[in-house]
């Protein structure tokens, strides 16, 4: 990290004692890195609420394959958005259940459209988009 800025930070007693709590419990050695943390989730959130930044993400979906060609249709959405889908993972967790694990590139509002798209999906059982960031905007 080039040039660190040191700051100062006013905060209540009882803020603060809560706030080295959730240090603690997260496994934080320091206080700087868990602000730096906390605002770097900030920025990423910030990053996922323009619509038009290029970002980056990871969808996890779990269904049962031998319901009603799913898997067909899935695998056809896919192909149909193959700009956005950089890599998949795919693990059959049992006789029927499948995990998908797709990693996405593109604008917010094409990552979301697409995930909600998928997620909602007959025979999707659970579905959940975990919003990342491509780090450039990020120290
Ligand atoms: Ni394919
Ligand atoms: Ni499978």
């Amino acid at each position: 990290m080039a040039g660190i800025v040191r700051i100062g930070v006013s905060l209540g007693k009882a803020l603060l004692s809560a706030f080295d709590g959730l240090c603690r419990k997260r496994g934080y050695t320091n206080r700087s890195e868990a602000i730096r943390d906390l605002i770097r989730n900030e920025l990423v959130r910030t990053e996922w609420t323009e619509d038009n930044r290029t970002t980056v993400g990871a969808l996890c979906i779990v269904y049962e394959h031998d319901r009603r060609e799913i898997s067909k249709r899935l695998t056809h959405v896919q192909h149909e958005h193959r700009s956005l889908v950089i890599s998949t993972l795919h693990v059959h967790l049992d006789e029927h259940n499948c995990l998908e694990v797709l990693i996405l590139r593109g604008k917010a509002k094409n990552l979301r459209a697409f995930s909600d798209g998928l997620i909602s999906t007959k025979g999707v059982k659970h579905g959940d988009l975990v919003m990342a960031t491509t780090g450039a905007a990020l120290e």
